[in-house]
């Protein structure tokens, strides 16, 4: 779906554009997803597994813009891309048309200034008037600025899952299963 661009002011009073993705933000996306995956541990992917073509990153856009229920919201900072916050259905299923899967991530140069709340705020209003009944996620068990930030707009933990992520140097992380009713 397409959402209408709104402006917020950052907690440091810059201006942040709030837009969903268009097919030409195709090659910020995949540099996006590339550096953050470089940036934090957080996050499912290793760098070099992003591997999708611009052509194939455009295809994908256009399926989430053209979607009814799912939002691909992007934030930008004078000009630049720096972070994307995403909206997902279940697919058709009516017995899951009450869940939605939200997932965020901002260039760290960006984190700590109220950005990913502004921009998670936004979606989840989104996904209220779009008639659903709940939001659901998935955390690291590690990563006490989201689990902070989760927490402070009502999202609860309900299970902790052992072993979801095994990093290179043989460690493993849990992660929190959080919901949040709308
Ligand atoms: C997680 C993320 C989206 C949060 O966005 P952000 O813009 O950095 O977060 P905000 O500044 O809006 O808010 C973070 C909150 O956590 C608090 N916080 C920050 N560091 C914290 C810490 N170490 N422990 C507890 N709370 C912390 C902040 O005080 C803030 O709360 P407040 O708004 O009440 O002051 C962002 O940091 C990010 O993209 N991180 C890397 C990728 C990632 O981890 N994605 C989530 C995967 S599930």
């Amino acid at each position: 779906m397409q959402f209408e661009p709104v402006i917020r002011t950052d907690r440091s009073g810059r201006k942040i554009l709030l837009r969903s993705a268009e097919p030409e933000d195709a090659a910020a996306l995949l540099r996006y997803l590339k550096e953050t995956a470089r940036e934090t541990r957080f996050l499912l992917r290793e760098p070099e597994e992003i591997n999708l073509t611009l052509e194939q990153e455009m295809r994908f856009i256009e399926s989430i813009r053209d979607s009814e229920r799912d939002l691909m919201l992007l934030a930008f900072c004078d000009g630049r891309h720096i972070g994307n916050c995403s909206l997902m259905s279940f697919g058709g299923k009516s017995r899951l048309r009450h869940r939605c899967e939200v997932a965020i991530a901002l260039y760290m140069e960006f984190c700590g200034c109220g950005i990913g709340r502004l921009m998670l705020e936004t979606v989840l209003a989104e996904a209220k008037r779009l008639g659903f009944e709940q939001a659901e996620l998935t955390v690291a068990a590690e990563n006490p600025r989201a689990i902070a930030l989760y927490e402070s707009l009502g999202f609860a933990e309900y299970a902790r899952l052992p072993k979801q992520a095994k990093y290179r140097d043989g460690s493993y992380s849990d992660s929190l299963w959080m919901m949040k009713q709308l």
